[in-house]
């Protein structure tokens, strides 16, 4: 996570000297197990990470916003009177879209003084994006004095991302950056939207994120599409009269009886996500009383469905899941995020870190030309203000 004295000596640079009001802090997220069903109503088990986007902000006491993004060393502004999508200035949009949707729902944001710091890889699969609303809508709902429900606060996040950045997304990132919990995953049961914290930090154990680094081109379209696919085989599934739902409704056997009807990719689509419900459920168990080799089993065993049923994975993601497959201490490692490109994240025994780190590091520099990313993630907070 960014320092909080650097998010104030850059502020004080960008925005003429003086203090923020407030420093808010809001994760970042990986995805334990659970990939994919989130929009299709199942069970996802993310956690909250000690990395994400700091925010230093101050009310200007005008009808403007004007933010600095470090990362991109980009500013934008807009006028909280007509706040329309920014055109190229992607990350502006985020800001934009969450600020537009707060005084549409009744709250009077301010015209404020916004500098952004991140320490997330980004469009790296961690939830930058969500990391961005929901710390952003925290910024605006602080500096106006207003609180927000959890809940209907990743809500109004997921749907700016939705509306001002075109992306179909489930709710799960939004959800854990808001409840996230040093320590533990949360069990998200993406149906009632209720969840249970799961411990799944040990001393014995590391968690470690590993950032292909590969360009995610395909990601937008891809994700898109298989959002497309689970609908269309919903779809078929109703019309053949079975009592379902969402795809959260079908069952293994269900799902035999209709192969014929829903063609081979669709019956695959719908069979990734059948089979990672159940991977969530027994995964979830088996963390909360530190089974982690057979949590790690699942972990492949997702990513296998991953690759050959969903068809989400691409090289780098399947060449660093083999080499963990194939070291000894690791007990399990999956692609994690929408995929296409992105992070995978593997569980292993503490001691391994970093024999594994130079393992895959030496493998992958040598098939692929370039150093993977090697991150050792806590389970941390969700979003959190500091009054400064
Ligand atoms: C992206 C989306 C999430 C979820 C994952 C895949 O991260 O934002 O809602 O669908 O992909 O599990």
């Amino acid at each position: 996570m960014i320092e909080s004295e650097r998010a104030l000596s850059v502020f004080a640079k960008q925005f003429g000297g003086g203090k923020p009001d407030l420093l808010v802090h809001s994760p970042g997220r990986v995805n334990l197990i659970g990939e994919h069903v989130d929009y299709n109503a199942g069970l996802v088990l993310p956690m909250a990470i000690d990395r994400g986007t700091t925010f230093a902000v101050r009310a200007n006491g005008t009808k403007n916003v004007r933010l600095f993004a470090e990362t991109f060393n980009a500013a934008d502004s807009f006028d909280l009177s007509r706040v329309a999508k920014a055109g190229k200035c992607d990350w502006a949009n985020y800001v934009r879209g969450v600020a537009a949707l707060l005084l549409e729902s009744g709250v009077d944001v301010p015209g404020a003084d916004i500098a952004i710091l991140s320490d997330l890889p980004v469009a790296g699969g961690l939830s930058s994006s969500a990391s961005l609303e929901v710390g952003a809508a925290t910024a605006f709902l602080g500096l106006a004095g207003a609180t927000m429900e959890p809940l209907k606060l990743a809500l109004l996040c997921q749907r700016a991302e939705h509306e001002y950045a075109g992306v179909p997304c489930g709710l799960m990132d939004q959800f854990a950056v808001v409840f996230g919990k040093v320590g533990h995953a949360i069990r998200m049961d993406c149906r009632t939207l209720e969840h249970q914290l799961v411990p799944c930090d040990h001393e014995a154990i590391a968690w470690v994120i590993l950032d292909s680094r590969a360009p995610r081109k395909l990601a937008a379209s891809g994700y898109a599409k298989r959002r497309k696919e689970c609908d269309k085989a919903l779809a078929l599934l109703k019309k053949a009269g079975e009592k379902v739902e969402t795809l959260r409704d079908v069952t293994v056997e269900m799902l035999e009886a209709n192969e014929d009807r829903l063609g081979a990719t669709l019956a695959s689509r719908v069979r990734h996500v059948v089979t990672e419900i159940g991977r969530v459920v027994e995964g979830s168990e088996y963390l909360a009383i530190g089974q982690y080799d057979l949590f790690g089993r699942l972990m492949y065993a997702s990513h296998r469905s991953l690759t050959t049923e969903y068809e989400a994975s691409i090289d780098a993601l399947d060449h660093i899941v083999e080499t963990g497959a194939d070291t000894l201490g690791v007990y399990g490692c999956r692609m994690t995020g929408g995929g296409w490109g992105g992070c995978a994240v593997a569980l292993l025994a503490v001691e391994a870190t970093r024999f594994f780190q130079e393992r895959v590091t030496r493998s992958y520099v040598k098939k692929f030309g370039r150093e993977p990313g090697y991150v050792v993630a806590r389970p941390s907070d969700g979003v959190r203000v500091e009054r400064v």
